[in-house]
């Protein structure tokens, strides 16, 4: 049996949204894009929502729109994809890396000690759709010590008054933090919809916002529709309006905008969002109960006291073994036909940031984290027999990786 990694789900509903725009005349951004802007608020109970091509657009255009620049310190963890380092690299801002906590997210105390007067934003990462602490890292943010360091540059950061919290959260749509959904939790949050996310777009992302009271949500929203769009004033629907040819470029933009062919994928998406999601945590559930008694394995959480996970990835961990019994691992699970992946190889561990200064050795957890972890699929298509699959072939494999270190 070949069981794939992470296929995306794509239904008769998904073929017949798709189909309908294809047939509408109109495939780049319009009706379709404001519907599922309109849908991603509900569902996560954000004021405002912006489509865009990608979370890795989202994380740039919330920074560009925060005014991070040269001499600003924007903190991301090291434990993520580099996708949430890189836009601080493209604005021209300083780069600050922050250790993984024993549960894969940014460590509190490590944080804490990067923070200093340049510390514009801070970039928590929801792994695997385990969300962050919020309340510590809002704690630490508004404490006295901090607060008093935050030295604001432009008006978007006069109203925060202290340091923006902007979550990469690409993993966690449905995830919830004490009774709230991700995407009303930080100021603003980040989801991503490529192929192998949750909720998919084939490619795209989005911005939520859950700005403080002084903002204007509708001119925050018709900001970033500007961003996303070179700065025009009129976007290609309204354009192809009678008498309405005439446009201008206001501002310094991107090209950032979802099409509505994409978002057809989405819609169809998301109307079955909650059952998907239902149906992770099921086989997350069902993965934990089987490999519990194995040996010492450190299974991933998907809820406890204060959140529960989007269940996007399974990620396990082998306390016991180093990066190389890791790697025969998976060579012998590709070898029954189980895909599986390793979440993330740390920042520091790519030539890009260790040539910017950034060593392995600074960043402890993180490694251990990386160099002990296997994840295994997990997606709402997965029948019971392939589940049943992945679950005898695991836990085989781990029998034999178990006896032959000598660790049973
Ligand atoms: C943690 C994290 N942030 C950001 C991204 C970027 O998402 P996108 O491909 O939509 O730009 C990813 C993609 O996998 C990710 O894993």
């Amino acid at each position: 049996m070949k069981i794939p990694f992470s296929p995306p789900y794509i239904d008769y509903d998904v073929e017949k949204e798709v189909m309908d725009t294809l047939k509408s005349g109109w495939i780049t951004t319009g009706p379709k894009v404001k519907l599922l802007e309109k849908e991603i608020s509900r569902e996560v109970g954000a004021s405002d929502t912006i489509c865009l091509n990608s979370a890795s657009s989202g994380l740039l255009l919330a920074l560009n729109w925060l005014g991070v620049q040269k001499g600003d310190e924007v903190i991301v963890p090291s434990y993520t994809y580099c996708a949430t380092a890189l836009p601080v690299l493209h604005l021209g801002a300083t780069l600050v890396m922050v250790d993984s906590d024993d549960d894969f997210n940014i460590d509190i105390d490590d944080l804490r000690s990067k923070i200093t007067t340049n510390t514009k934003v801070i970039i928590p990462v929801d792994v695997a759709g385990w969300p962050c602490n919020y309340e510590d890292i809002f704690s630490l943010i508004n404490s006295d010590s901090i607060a008093e360091k935050f030295k604001p540059d432009n008006v978007v950061q006069q109203k925060f008054n202290r340091i923006v919290i902007l979550a990469d959260s690409a993993h966690a749509f449905g995830a919830t933090y004490r009774d709230k959904k991700i995407g009303n939790v930080a100021d603003l949050t980040v989801f991503s919809f490529h192929a192998v996310k949750n909720i998919t777009t084939a490619e795209g992302g989005c911005i939520c916002l859950n700005l403080p009271e002084s903002f204007d949500d509708q001119k925050v929203y018709e900001h970033f529709k500007l961003l996303s769009l070179n700065g025009q004033t009129k976007d290609a629907l309204t354009k192809t309006t009678s008498g309405n040819w005439r446009y201008d470029i206001v501002l310094q933009g991107f090209k950032a905008n979802m099409p509505d062919i994409c978002a057809a994928i989405g819609l169809a998406q998301i109307r079955k969002y909650r059952l998907h999601l239902e149906k992770r945590q099921e086989i997350f559930d069902r993965y934990n109960e089987a490999f519990k008694g194995l040996g010492n394995i450190k299974l991933p959480k998907s809820r406890d006291e204060i959140r529960t996970s989007s269940c996007h990835l399974y990620m396990i961990r082998f306390p016991d073994f180093d990066e190389t019994i890791r790697n025969k691992m998976i060579e012998e699970l590709n070898a029954l036909g189980i895909s599986v992946n390793v979440h993330f190889v740390p920042l520091p561990m790519l030539t890009l940031f260790r040539e910017m200064g950034f060593y392995m050795e600074d960043f402890s957890t993180s490694y251990r984290n990386y160099s002990t972890e296997i994840s295994l699929p997990i997606y709402p298509h997965l029948s019971d027999v392939q589940v049943e699959y992945v679950i005898a072939g695991f836990s085989e494999v781990c029998m034999k990786f178990f006896i032959k270190n000598q660790c049973i």
